[in-house]
């Protein structure tokens, strides 16, 4: 089996188009994002268009809730950034692409699950945007592993065995000790197997923030998870965020430092 999974494209179509020539590259067609297609970034009709036609399917995230419903504890900048893409997503393209817009951010899940056998493990995941016990709004940090131990065994208590989650835009594999491993200490791969229960974070195509400004997303290969960074033309993005009054520099400079 193999499959990939992107997740926080936050409208940066020049990170989407690179990591999705990534992913196609090595011959994988099966993907599966895990929300946060739009907010910050400067074109969110277009990843929306790329994010249906591409992925077998996407779980809702915090922004996406923000552009269909109401943006909730959302500071200045993300609000603003909201309420533009709505326009855009009313105004921008034919009444047919407006329809298919609106029709996937209202219809998006909050969780999903497959059974799969990966490498000869029965092995059953979990999709959903930031934590088992809020799927689009809680945070799990690398820090709560030291800070707040007892939370973290909290979320492994929802999770049956691997899950998927994306939100904070720091890519690593969070182990139920509790345990955080940055990709680079696992050499970018971590092995599913059947009696290791783990919460991956596969990081943010369009913002990352572990101070790595390259898109990150990751794939399994038999039972291997792999994360992967892409490097992509964010000068572009910078560009068309400054040019867009109503989306926050701050969103367009920290591209820069992957912060
Ligand atoms: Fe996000």
């Amino acid at each position: 089996m193999l499959f990939a999974i992107i997740s926080d494209i936050h409208s940066n179509l020049e990170a989407l188009t690179a990591v999705l020539a990534d992913i196609e590259r090595r011959g994988i067609t099966t993907i599966y994002c895990l929300g946060d297609v739009v907010g910050y970034g400067p074109d969110p009709a277009e990843c929306l268009d790329l994010v249906i036609s591409r992925t077998e399917w996407c779980m809702l995230g915090n922004h996406d809730y923000a552009v269909f419903y109401e943006p909730t504890n959302f500071n200045f900048a993300a609000e603003q950034a909201s309420f533009w893409t709505r326009e855009i997503l009313e105004t921008k393209g034919v009444e047919k692409q407006k329809h298919r817009w609106w029709t996937f951010l209202g219809e998006l899940p909050m969780r999903r699950n497959i059974k799969v056998k990966l490498g000869g493990y029965a092995v059953s995941i979990d999709f959903l945007h930031a934590s088992p016990r809020r799927p689009i709004n809680e945070y799990i940090f690398p820090d709560d592993v030291y800070t707040n131990p007892a939370k973290v065994r909290v979320l492994f208590d929802r999770v049956s065995h691997i899950c998927f989650v994306g939100h904070t835009h720091v890519p690593g594999v969070f182990l139920e000790e509790p345990d955080f491993y940055m990709p680079d200490e696992l050499g970018g791969v971590y092995p599913i197997v059947s009696k290791e229960k783990a919460i991956i974070n596969i990081g943010s195509v369009g913002q990352p923030r572990d101070r790595d400004p390259r898109a990150s997303y990751a794939f399994v290969d038999d039972n291997e998870l792999h994360f992967v960074r892409v490097n992509y033309d964010l000068e572009t993005t910078v560009k068309k965020i400054k040019a867009t009054e109503q989306l926050d520099v701050f969103h367009a400079e920290r591209l820069r430092e992957g912060r």
